[in-house]
């Protein structure tokens, strides 16, 4: 799962975007649809999965505890749901990747399992912070070890009895809201997450949708344990996360029109949209729909002049994995765009905060990280040479970023972008953007 191969990206100045394209399945969808699967009693159809090496890791993980799940094919996954208590001891580790979202959901649900089992990560998961989800876990009766920094290696302690408790979280983390929520299904009692500001809302939708109650009041979500979940089945909409490099992109780069279909548009997910909208972006939202409980539309984005913008912190959130694109979009517009109240971002794949800035200074652009944000005065991208320290999102945005560069950006350490964006190059390269990897 470890990638060690140094991938790297070309991409040549200029062109514009034009098509129609469909983006890879969501992320956080694709995970949620292995793990309630499988813990479902019967079969859950799932299409347009994202087989990206985060959530195949996720699938992994499961079969690993003995389910059966066939696929993906095409984006086809059947999972065979063994119930709430049917999982089986793993003969090793689980090696999750680089993936927060599967280590992060994994421990409360397997804090509630009758074995023990460790999981494990690659170098950039193995230094992201655990204790945010082991301490309320052990608020519930879990038994979780973690190294002295509060790093995985996790050692979880099987045939614990929890309880339900009422978690204030003191960061807006939907990791930690959906790891509670799953642990919650396995304890005695309703557990509560209170949370500081909206954050994505795909586990409790897909519990609901699954027929297991879910209740909601303002910013708390509350599970009572013991119930069952009914399998069914889950259409996988495009992922807003991986259309935002498009959305930029074709902002950005004068005599775009692009349409990007059937992409999920959960108010819990849509800040860039909103941010865009305020830098002035072109984008309309067509043919709005329902599938399986998530809001999807098409997405036509044609190119403007964008403006820099004091992003408002209620929309961080709720675009917390879009900030490194939302900052080429600012080197690219008139005037000074400040975001402020994202600390998170420092302990993402990749500090993003620094590694953007870096990266944006190195190709002419006055950047300046600080300790919850970056203040992006806007300019003339330069090409150059860049690093994305192995993070997937930072890799996509700079080769977005050649669009409007002077000269070729080569971008090092890109092979993570199969992490969630398997076929990256080869999309991006049938619209208009001049790129390879080597
Ligand atoms: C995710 C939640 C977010 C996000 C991550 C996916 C999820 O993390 O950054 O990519 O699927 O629940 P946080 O909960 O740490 O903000």
């Amino acid at each position: 799962m470890t990638n060690n191969r140094n991938v790297q990206f070309f991409a040549q100045p200029g062109g514009s975007l034009k098509g129609r394209i469909r983006v890879p399945g969501d992320k956080s969808i694709s995970h949620r649809s292995i793990m309630l699967g499988s813990i479902a009693e019967g079969v859950t159809e799932v299409s347009g999965f994202l087989e990206g090496e985060d959530s195949l890791a996720t699938l992994q993980a499961f079969r690993a505890m003995g389910v059966d799940i066939e696929g993906p094919d095409a984006g086809r996954v059947v999972v065979h749901g063994v119930g709430l208590h049917g999982l089986k001891a793993p003969s090793a580790p689980l090696d999750l990747g680089n993936s927060g979202t599967s280590m992060r959901l994994l421990s409360g649900l397997l804090a509630g399992q009758a074995f023990d089992v460790e999981v494990v990560g690659d170098h950039s998961l193995m230094s992201r912070p655990m204790r945010r989800v082991t301490e309320p876990l052990a608020g519930m009766g879990a038994v979780i070890s973690t190294t002295e920094k509060g790093t995985a290696p996790l050692r979880i302690k099987g045939g614990q009895k929890l309880r339900g408790i009422r978690y204030d979280m003191p960061v807006a983390s939907a990791q930690v809201k959906s790891c509670l929520l799953l642990a919650g299904l396995y304890a005695n009692g309703q557990t509560c997450v209170h949370e500081p500001a909206p954050t994505r809302d795909h586990t409790e939708r897909m519990l609901s949708g699954m027929g297991y109650p879910v209740t909601r009041n303002n910013s708390t979500a509350c599970v009572d344990g013991g119930g069952k979940l009914g399998a069914t089945s889950i259409d996988v909409p495009a992922d807003i996360s991986s259309a935002a490099f498009f959305l930029v992109g074709a902002s950005i780069a004068p005599g775009s029109d692009l349409l990007l279909e059937h992409v999920g548009i959960n108010p819990t997910r849509t800040g860039v949209l909103e941010i865009l909208r305020l830098m002035g972006a072109d984008i309309e939202v067509l043919n709005r729909h329902e599938v399986g409980g998530e809001p999807v539309a098409d997405l036509r984005v044609q190119s403007t002049q964008l403006r820099g913008i004091d992003i408002p912190v209620a929309q961080v959130p709720l675009a917390i994995d879009e900030f490194p694109v939302l900052f080429v979009a600012a080197a690219c517009a008139q005037g000074r765009t400040v975001l402020t109240g994202a600390e998170e971002l420092r302990v993402k794949e990749s500090d993003r905060i620094q590694v953007m800035a870096d990266g944006l200074q190195a190709l002419g652009i006055k950047a300046e990280p600080t300790a919850d944000g970056m203040i992006i005065e806007g300019g003339s991208l330069a090409g150059g040479h860049v690093d994305s320290k192995g993070d997937h999102r930072i890799a996509m945005s700079f080769a977005m970023a050649a669009l409007r560069a002077s000269s070729e950006i080569s971008i090092d350490d890109c092979a993570n972008v199969n992490t969630s964006f398997p076929g990256f190059v080869e999309l991006a390269s049938s619209v208009g953007l001049s790129v390879i990897d080597e």
